[in-house]
């Protein structure tokens, strides 16, 4: 896999995060026993684990990583501990990481939160702890002793930068809005990015924009998602109009996105029958598309449904809204089956791996995607 294949083995190659970075070493380089552990967190794929690697492969420290799947007992936790006490056979010094330390945790035959607190009290060298949500009410005691370190999401900018970097290695040419659309879609992910230039390059000597079609239905779900809160929120009818531009789908799947969220989104009655009003507007036009093929009128019908439908509000609502997806699309394209069958089979490969759905979804799946293709 080229996320693997890609770890950066350097300092040098990692990219972004500065204040993660700088917190890392300044915590690292003073190290000393009894000194109290990091605790990395942020969304996937933003160097949270290959931050500690490229540090340990530049520094030549044994990398000792540590998950949910390899504590499955108190034995297991005590060799692991005995180990941090012990010096390194072949290297000058060791680091440790504890990923997904919830799921350490969680497991009661290893005795919980006491034996990591114990574990780390007694250390001789540097641990690393990563937690998918640090205010987890688990963590508390574990949070009152570390440092926090936020990772944040990647800015388009540098995984652009990796992800040419990638291809000049590879030997393959991107168009240039191949690069950018990547990025753009990864939502500041460099392992979706990673993993999804890889789909579309390998192999290839040229990627064209249209091999991104190839690219699977979670990218563009997540867009449209965007899209929506776009339109709903924003008080410029250009942004709502503009907002559906990039999104991958066509107008008229859009126009039942927009019409199943309306009354998510709005409160007033007077408002949310002002944006009924604008979309069904935009349904005539739909309909005079359908039967008469008049195209000409699709950009009226994106207006009423877009800046129409965004002018119906007197002020944004400052609330989270969870878009829903459209009925008539489940209806039409099962995806709910789909969708539940595959929460099934994440859930069984995570027991079966040790690990959360989310990283089986986020770390394996790709890899499996690309062996099931083979
Ligand atoms: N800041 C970064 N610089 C360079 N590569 C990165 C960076 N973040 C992620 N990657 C790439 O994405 C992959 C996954 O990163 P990882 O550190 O495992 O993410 P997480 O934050 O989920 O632990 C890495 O193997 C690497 O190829
Ligand atoms: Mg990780």
């Amino acid at each position: 896999m080229w996320t693997i294949e890609y770890r950066p083995k350097s300092l040098k190659e990692f990219v972004n995060q500065q204040e993660a970075v700088n917190t890392f070493l300044r915590w690292i380089k003073s190290w000393k026993p009894g000194d109290n552990p990091l605790l990395f967190y942020g969304p996937p794929g933003t160097g949270k684990t290959c931050l500690i690697q490229a540090y340990a492969q530049e520094k030549n420290l044994e990398f000792i990583e540590t998950n949910a799947s390899d504590v499955r007992s108190a034995k297991a936790l005590e060799t692991i501990a005995t180990s941090t006490q012990q010096r390194p056979f072949l290297k000058k010094s060791k680091i440790f990481l504890f990923d997904e330390i919830e799921g350490i945790i969680g497991r009661v035959e290893v005795g919980g939160v006491r034996a990591i607190l114990e574990l780390i009290k007694k250390s001789s060298f540097p641990i690393v702890l990563i937690a998918n949500n640090p205010w987890d009410p688990k963590l508390r005691s574990l949070r009152e002793l570390c440092k926090l370190v936020e990772f944040k999401k990647i800015s388009i900018w540098d995984i652009e930068k990796r992800l040419k970097r990638i291809c000049e290695l590879e030997g393959t040419k991107p168009e240039k809005e191949v690069i950018r659309e990547l990025a753009k879609i990864s939502k500041g992910d460099l392992r979706a990015a990673i993993n999804d230039l890889e789909t579309v390059a390998r192999g290839k000597k040229k990627i064209t924009v249209e091999d991104l079609k190839i690219l699977g239905f979670r990218e563009k779900e997540i867009s449209v998602f965007d899209a929506l809160k776009i339109i709903f929120k924003t008080e410029k009818a250009l942004a709502a109009k503009l907002a559906i531009s990039n999104v991958d789908k066509d107008p008229e799947e859009i126009f039942l996105w927009i019409e199943n969220n309306i009354a998510n989104e709005y409160e007033k009655p007077e408002e949310i029958a002002n944006a009924y009003d604008a979309l069904s507007k935009a349904d005539l036009f739909r309909q005079w598309i359908r039967l008469r093929q008049e195209w000409r009128f699709k950009g009226y019908m994106i207006d009423l449904m877009t800046a129409g439908v965004s002018q119906a509000k007197k002020a944004m609502y400052r609330k989270f809204v969870k878009y829903k997806y459209p009925s008539k699309l489940i209806v039409l394209g099962r995806t709910k089956i789909e969708r539940a069958e595959e929460k099934e089979k994440l859930l069984e490969l995570a027991k079966q791996l040790h690990c959360s759905t989310r990283k089986v979804r986020s770390e394996f799946l790709p890899y499996l995607k690309i062996l099931a293709k083979t």
